[in-house]
C-alpha cells in the first residue's frame, strides 16, 4: 500500500510573505483532494471536521475507507520554517527541511542539526540532493550520516540519488543507481522515501520520460528489496524528481513504480504545484505483497 508523496523543494527561494500566501492557498487545494465525487458520496464517504479525512468507523457505513489522497510536504529554506510551521499547523500539509547535520550539536558553524529541526516541529528532511553533492561536496557517506541522524531524531528522510548525463549516455545508469542505493542499507525503510533525480533533468526543463523513470524505479525497488526484503520494498515510496511540471505530472505519476514527485522550480507557483498534486493518483492498494 503506497500513498503518493508530493514534495516541494523550494531550494534558496521565498520570503515570509510568499510562504504565507503559498501555504494559505495550498492548504485549501489539498483539502479539495478530500472533496467526495458524486459516486464516492453515494458510496457513503464522509468528510470529517474541517474537511479532514475520517476513518472507517467514523463513516459509519462499514465500507473500507476510501484510498487516501496524496501526502504533501513543503520544504522551504531554514529561515522560513517558523512561518511555514505556524501557517501549516493543523493542516494536511507537512513541513520539511532541505538538509541537516549528522551531529546533535557541536562546533559546526553554519549547520543545523536534525534534533533542532525535530524540536521545531519539522517532520521530513531532504538528504543527498544532487546540488548538495555537486556544489557542496556531499557524498554517499555524508548523505547516509545525515539520513541516519535524521531518523534517530525522529524525522523521515527523502534520500536523493540519480545519474549524470555522462553516466546515462555511457549506459551506466543502473550501475550508478545500484551503487548509490547501497547507501540506504543502514536506514529504517519505514521512515524513508527515495527520490530518483537524474541530474540531467534537474532544473533543465528536460524530464525523464515516464518509461525511463519507471525503468529506474523498478530497478531501485529491486535493490531495496535486496537490502530490506520484499515487504518494505513494496511499501517504500520512490519519488521522481527533475523538471516535473503540471503538463508532464500525470504521465509520470501514473507509472506503477512512481510514487510521487520531488518538485523544484514548478513548486514555487502554488497553482502549478497544486495541479501536480491533483494529477497524482490516490493511495495504491494493489501493490504486490
Ligand atoms: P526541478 O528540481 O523540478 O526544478 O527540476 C527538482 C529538484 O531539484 O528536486
Amino acid at each position: 500500500m503506497r500513498r503518493p508523496l508530493l514534495c516541494a523543494n523550494w531550494k534558496m527561494h521565498g520570503s515570509i510573505a510568499s510562504v504565507q500566501s503559498f501555504l494559505e492557498t495550498l492548504v485549501v487545494r489539498v483539502d479539495e483532494l478530500d472533496a467526495p465525487s458524486p459516486s464516492r458520496r453515494a458510496a457513503g464517504f464522509a468528510l470529517g471536521e474541517g474537511g479532514r479525512r475520517r476513518g472507517v468507523a467514523e463513516t459509519g457505513v462499514g465500507a473500507p475507507a476510501p484510498p487516501a489522497p496524496p501526502e504533501v510536504i513543503v520544504c522551504p529554506p531554514f529561515t522560513l520554517l517558523p512561518a511555514a510551521l505556524l501557517i501549516a499547523s493543523g493542516s494536511e500539509v507537512a513541513i520539511g527541511a532541505q538538509n541537516c547535520h549528522w551531529k546533535e550539536n557541536g562546533a559546526f558553524t553554519g549547520e543545523v542539526s536534525a534534533w533542532m529541526l525535530a524540536e521545531f516541529g519539522v517532520r521530513w528532511v531532504i538528504v543527498g540532493h544532487s546540488e548538495r553533492r555537486e556544489l557542496f561536496g556531499e557524498t554517499d557517506v555524508t548523505a547516509t550520516a545525515r539520513a541516519t541522524a535524521a531518523q534517530r531524531a525522529g524525522l523521515s528522510v527523502i534520500f536523493c540519488l540519480g545519474e549524470t548525463l555522462a553516466q546515462r549516455d555511457s549506459g551506466a545508469t543502473l550501475q550508478v543507481i545500484e551503487a548509490q542505493a547501497r547507501a540506504l542499507a543502514g536506514l529504517d525503510p519505514e521512515r524513508l522515501a527515495v527520490a530518483y533525480e537524474p541530474v540531467w533533468a534537474i532544473g533543465t526543463g528536460r524530464n525523464a520520460t515516464p518509461a525511463q523513470a519507471q525503468e529506474v524505479h523498478t530497478y531501485l525497488r529491486g535493490q531495496v528489496a535486496g537490502l530490506f526484503g520484499k515487504g518494505p520494498a513494496d511499501r517504500l515510496r520512490i519519488l521522481y524528481g527533475g523538471s516535473v511540471k503540471p503538463d508532464n505530472a500525470a504521465a509520470l505519476l501514473t507509472q506503477e513504480d512512481v510514487d510521487g514527485a520531488l518538485v523544484g522550480g514548478a513548486s514555487l507557483d502554488v497553482e502549478g504545484f497544486s495541479a501536480i498534486i491533483h494529477a497524482a493518483p490516490r493511495e495504491r492498494r494493489e501493490a504486490k505483497e
